[in-house]
C-alpha cells in the first residue's frame, strides 16, 4: 500500500492505491488549507484553488495520477511540482508538502531528511482518537445507570 509522507507534519500515512489525496489528508487530520481555504473551500471540486500541495521528491512518474485539465488551467503560474490535492490520486508512495505557499522553520533540512529516509511499508504515526472528557464521564455515568437498572430488573 502507498505511504504518503507529509513533510510539514512529520507523518507517514498509509492509503489504498488510487485514493484521493485530499480525502486521505482530511481523514487523517492533516491541515491542507490556509486561512482562505479554511474560511471557504469548494469541497474538492477543483474550483477554489486552496488545496495546494508540493510533491517533493516524487519517487517515480507514476506515483500520482497525472494533472487534470482543471489543474492545467488553475496551476499555470505555479511550480510544476504543485498539485491540487482534490484532483490527485495516490498510486505509489510519495512525499508531500502541504500549504507550500506558507514557509516553516528548517524547511530545507526537513525536506532533505524526509527525502533521505526510505519510505516505510506502513504508517508510522496515527492521530490519537479525540476523547471529550465530558462525554467520557457521561458515558460512564450512563453505563452505571444501565447497570443499576439491570440490577433492579
Ligand atoms: S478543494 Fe477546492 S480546489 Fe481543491
Amino acid at each position: 500500500m502507498p505511504v504518503i509522507r507529509f513533510v510539514r507534519e512529520g507523518r507517514d500515512v498509509e492509503c489504498y492505491p488510487g485514493e484521493n489525496l485530499r480525502e486521505v489528508a482530511l481523514r487523517e487530520g492533516i491541515e491542507l488549507y490556509g486561512l482562505k481555504g479554511k474560511l471557504g473551500n469548494c469541497g474538492g471540486c477543483g474550483q477554489c484553488i486552496t488545496c495546494f500541495v508540493d510533491v517533493v521528491g516524487e519517487s517515480s512518474p507514476g506515483s500520482l495520477s497525472g494533472r487534470t485539465r482543471v489543474e492545467e488551467q488553475k496551476l499555470q503560474r505555479r511550480p510544476e511540482s504543485w498539485r491540487l490535492a482534490c484532483q490527485t490520486l495516490v498510486q505509489q508512495s510519495v512525499l508531500v508538502l502541504t500549504r507550500p505557499q506558507v514557509g516553516f522553520a528548517d524547511a530545507d533540512q526537513r525536506i532533505a531528511a524526509a527525502k533521505s529516509d526510505l519510505l516505510p511499508a506502513g504508517p508510522t504515526s496515527w492521530p490519537e482518537p479525540e476523547v471529550d472528557p465530558d462525554e467520557e464521564a457521561s458515558s460512564k455515568a450512563e453505563a452505571g445507570e444501565t447497570t443499576t437498572s439491570d440490577e433492579e430488573g
